[in-house]
């Protein structure tokens, strides 16, 4: 017998019954980011190997360890993105984007990231983000704007309880970072022996990367480091905190949060939601001063950030009834009671017309028995059913089931649409 093959580890088929509910939020996503005037950037999924070196860093756990890194046949090293900023900066310089200096960048994207970390739930080796960069936005108040929205953002699909945690890493990678770094290396060489291998050689490598140690034998060197007392807050920082604290968005300051990626030059935040277990990081992101020039182009202060759809879906299906209040609001079941072209080009028109409404159809199959049809309906989640039998072929008028409210209309063909629109 044939062995059945199965999809890779970590990386999963969405299958119906679940795509509705990405479809859903990827159009919230669209509306939310481009409402805020956002544009959407769509960049390939494998890039030159180096531009994931150069930017994420050497000595990170995605690069050291994550990156799904092949030759192509010319002998290129090639990855699959394990993240998007980086990707997004490369297209941006490629593309000159930014021929005026003046000019800012607000760009989001939606789409596949690759990592081969250890599968579990919310953690996948594909996986997928939301993720929002503002490009060339200056300082000021740029930070408490980029964490706004993304807490506008969740807040915006119904999510609630959040908690969000910030650190600032403008010292530690300011004028001040050779000093830092020394004082930070000079305290975990007094815990080598104990450090995990791992550690031992992000000492040698990059000390900020111990902070992203999960092993149980780092944290007591982590616990202990001196952060507070060499690299206090920057009042840039301090003003954003006093902004979050005026706009009523509760933080937390972590002051071991460094984000497990070398480019963040400043404010860094994780919005952490209830609910997601072990892994509980909804979404992350920072300032990145640095990256363009590190990628070749000029400076250009930047920041964004991040969010795990995965995990979003989690924390969105732990709400009551979401996804039955959210995919039943604006659904239209199709019920045709007969084998007839007629009332399926008059099907077709309907539904092409509430599609492109931004209404979920479900086609439903010919049956000749309604209470089939309404039983489908109902397990389908749908909102109304659109009858239509030879009845309503000669009146020229659909009846429509609002499953809801309980009630009956009918409706004359050309203005089905309309007539739903009003409902919802
Ligand atoms: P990140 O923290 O590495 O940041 O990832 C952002 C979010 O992606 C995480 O909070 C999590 O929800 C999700 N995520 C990460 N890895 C996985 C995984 N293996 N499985 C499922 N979900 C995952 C970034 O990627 C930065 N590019 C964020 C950023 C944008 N910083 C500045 N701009």
């Amino acid at each position: 017998m044939v062995n059945r093959l199965e999809s890779v580890r970590g990386m999963e088929d969405i299958l119906p019954g679940e795509s509705e509910k990405w479809q859903w939020l990827e159009e919230q996503a669209r509306i939310f980011f481009e409402v805020k005037g956002f544009s959407e950037i769509r960049t390939p999924l494998v890039e030159p190997t180096e531009l994931f070196a150069r930017s994420i860093g050497e000595a990170t756990d995605i690069v050291n360890k994550e990156m799904y890194t092949f030759e192509d046949r010319g002998g290129r090293s090639l990855t699959l993105r394990p993240e998007m900023t980086a990707s997004v900066a490369r297209a941006v310089l490629q593309h000159n984007l930014l021929r005026d200096a003046g000019k800012s960048l607000w760009l989001y994207y939606i789409g596949p990231m690759f990592r081969a970390e250890r599968p579990q739930a919310g953690r996948k080796r594909q996986f997928h983000q939301i993720g929002a960069e503002l490009v060339n936005c200056g300082a000021g108040d740029s930070d408490f704007k980029s964490v706004g929205l993304l807490y506008e953002f969740l807040r915006f699909l119904g999510i609630t309880g959040l908690k969000l945690r910030v650190n600032d890493l403008s010292q530690i990678n300011g004028a001040q970072s050779p000093r830092i770094l020394q004082a930070l290396g000079d305290h975990f060489k007094r815990y080598e022996s104990k450090l995990s291998a791992d550690s031992a050689n992000r000492l040698k490598k990059n000390v900020l990367r111990i902070f992203d140690s999960k092993d149980p034998q780092d944290q007591e060197a982590i616990e202990a480091a001196p952060w507070e007392k060499i690299a206090p807050l920057s009042d840039d920082f301090m003003a954003v905190t006093k902004r979050l604290e005026e706009k009523k968005i509760p933080f937390e300051i972590n002051r071991r949060l460094v984000r497990g990626l070398d480019y963040y030059t400043g404010m860094v935040y994780e919005i952490v939601a209830d609910g997601l277990g072990a892994q509980d990081a909804l979404a992350g992101g920072g300032r990145y001063d640095r990256l363009y020039e590190e990628l070749g182009g000029k400076s250009f202060p930047c920041t964004g950030f991040s969010v795990g759809m995965e995990r979003l879906l989690i924390v969105l299906g732990l709400l009551d009834n979401f996804w039955a209040r959210q995919l039943r609001q604006k659904s239209v079941y199709f019920a045709i009671t007969e084998a007839h072209d007629g009332m399926n080009s008059r099907r077709e028109e309907a539904a092409l017309r509430l599609r492109r409404l931004g209404f979920r159809i479900l086609p439903g199959s010919v049956e000749t028995s309604l209470t089939k049809h309404l039983k489908k309906a109902n397990q389908e989640m749908a909102r109304f059913v659109a009858i239509l039998g030879s009845r309503e072929l000669k009146d020229g008028q659909w009846s429509v089931k609002d499953m809801l409210r309980h009630t009956q209309s009918c409706v004359p063909f050309s203005e089905l649409a309309d007539y739903l629109q009003g409902l919802v």
